[in-house]
């Protein structure tokens, strides 16, 4: 595997509506953004993804985009733009945009165009199907819920595709002309000086042609339309056109948004010379769900995650450099996801980012995820924002769950849960805003935020500081950006213990993934205790007393 430039690097995902407020609307914005790049430098973060700031009607919080070629003014103009990648290279820090190319918004020109004549060049930017007859269109189910198939606006006997909101038609991406489009606007970005993108669901890109029914996997008649996925051949067509046409001649960084791959495909997607520098690792985020929605959702426990991780390593260590998360925007918070429910404490969540941050590949961190940030509660389906939330509670609701249960199930896995403010200080709105927040600030703002841990030196702020030295540090770097990762003492229950290795270091991570101590075996002398979440754990030269969620990074002799 050929090293990169930005293997060594530590990547961190701004939500910009829910960053940092300059001007009091109750919205995060770019000038937010910048004023914040001083602290992002001072934790160690190098490389920065902003979700959407693109014109957009925020239909779906920015990935329903109107203008690719500007800024939505809730978050500033094209001049904070300039300014924030400037201000970011002054700091040697890199900026990515959400590449979002699988779908626009319903009020972007080409679709306005498409509706004025579904026959004329922008129809083709679409799929559109003529029919008298919708039961004759497929019967796939959208991602956000209800058909994939809407009527194209002003036509009744015209419908469009969209795989997500029917705010978000899907691009034909089999139109040659729509990918000339694409792919003069992702240069565009790219020669103003922006380093790379974040590429959002970019596995629909390519649809299973022509249309047709699959069998239905719930009582709405739909088969969800991740079903075709599996019959979709050749998106590399399409990949290894971008790649060429775009990303590879301006150098830029990239990292796919993927699920639904297929394994054999992986060398193709991130090996040298794939069609992106790297991409997310979901084995642990898709754990436990349900075809049949929420409700039926089942709990990852600490064994679980365990064997995700480590099977995913094992996969992707292979062909190329994975990205490792534990949450992002579309996912609740990762300590109240990995750790056992009414097990979050500082230490829990110290060992959680000891274990995630140290496996090989480039870590990710989520805004707020360094202080900590939990999930949000809610009382009514009134205060919940989000589309997917919404749609996953009526489905609950209409199979038989009970209010109560219902919002309990969008409290564990909704997406507002990573999008309430970050909480910067615990004055009034958590130091997000002057004006009143878009979204529920987490009342929890008093006791966790960025002021307060900042001056705590057992923080979990304080903890990422050091893991995040720990990765940059001279001493270990080449082992945890490049050493072999072997897991270690795999079968033992609510433990996760790995090597990372070189040929002249060897580092071992053990951790205590119960509330009760344990006794490990140790498989060798230690030559240092390098970090540990709590106290300096007791040892003898073949075992190891770890106490509840305790952490260790030992190098061993
Ligand atoms: C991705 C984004 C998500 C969005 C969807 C449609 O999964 O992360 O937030 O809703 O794509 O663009």
């Amino acid at each position: 595997m050929i090293r990169q430039w930005w293997n060594e690097k530590v990547a961190y995902q701004i939500y910009p509506k829910s960053f940092c407020d300059s001007d009091g609307d109750g919205i995060g914005d770019l000038q937010g953004i910048i004023s914040k790049l001083d602290y992002l430098r001072d934790l160690g973060v190098d490389i920065v993804w902003l979700s959407p700031i693109y014109v957009s009607p925020l239909a779906d919080q920015g990935y329903d985009i109107a203008d690719y070629y500007n800024i939505d003014p809730r978050f500033g103009t094209m001049n904070d733009m300039d300014e924030l990648l400037r201000e970011a290279h002054k700091r040697d820090m890199y900026i990515l945009m959400d590449l979002v190319i699988n779908h626009c918004s319903d009020e972007h020109e080409w679709f306005r165009k498409a509706a004025e004549d579904p026959d004329g060049k922008y129809g083709k930017y679409f799929y559109l199907e003529r029919t008298d007859d919708p039961s004759t269109l497929c019967n796939w189910r959208s991602y956000f819920g209800g058909s994939v198939w809407d009527k194209l606006p002003g036509h009744d006997d015209i419908y469009y595709l969209h795989l997500f909101h029917k705010k978000q038609p899907d691009l034909n991406w089999e139109n040659p002309e729509l990918r000339e489009d694409v792919y003069k606007m992702i240069n565009w970005w790219l020669d103003r000086g922006l380093d790379g993108f974040r590429l959002d669901a970019i596995i629909n890109i390519k649809k299973a042609l022509p249309f047709r029914n699959y069998p239905a996997d719930r009582d709405d008649n739909m088969a969800s339309c991740t079903r075709m996925l599996e019959d979709a051949i050749g998106i590399g067509d399409f990949l290894g056109e971008m790649r060429d046409r775009c990303f590879k001649p301006h150098n830029a960084f990239t990292v796919g948004e993927v699920f639904n791959q297929k394994d054999e495909e992986l060398p193709e997607f991130i090996g040298d010379n794939g069609y992106f520098s790297s991409m997310f690792d979901f084995a642990e985020t898709i754990f436990g769900q349900s075809r049949n929605g929420w409700q039926e959702n089942v709990d990852i426990t600490p064994d679980d995650y365990k064997s995700c991780v480590f099977t995913a390593q094992e996969k992707f260590n292979k062909v190329g450099f994975v990205s490792n998360i534990i949450e992002n925007h579309d996912e609740p918070r990762g300590v109240c996801r990995y750790i056992p429910e009414g097990d979050q404490s500082v230490v829990s969540k110290k060992m959680l980012a000891t274990v995630y941050f140290l496996i090989k590949g480039l870590p990710w961190i989520y805004q707020g995820q360094e202080l900590g940030m939990e999930n949000l509660k809610i009382s009514s389906i009134e205060e919940v924002d989000d589309i997917s939330s919404i749609d996953s509670y009526k489905v609950a609701r209409a199979q038989g769950v009970s209010d109560a249960d219902a919002l309990h199930m969008i409290e564990k896995y909704g997406r507002d849960n990573a999008r309430t403010p970050f909480q910067w200080d615990s004055s009034e709105n958590a130091g997000f805003t002057t004006g009143t927040p878009w979204l529920r600030v987490n009342p929890n703002y008093t006791e966790i935020n960025l002021a307060d841990e900042k001056d705590d030196a057992d923080s979990v702020f304080n903890y990422y500081r050091s893991l995040i030295c720990l990765r940059k540090s001279e001493e270990y770097a080449e082992t945890l950006v490049h050493g072999d990762l072997t897991p270690y003492l795999e079968d033992m229950h609510n433990v996760m213990a790995y090597y990372r290795k070189t040929k002249d270091q060897t580092l071992l991570i053990m951790a205590n993934y119960q509330n009760e101590p344990q006794k490990l075996p140790l498989p060798g002398s230690v030559k240092k205790v390098v970090l540990t979440n709590t106290s300096d754990p007791s040892f003898t030269e073949t075992e190891i007393t770890l106490d509840g969620y305790q952490a260790v990074v030992l190098e061993m002799k």
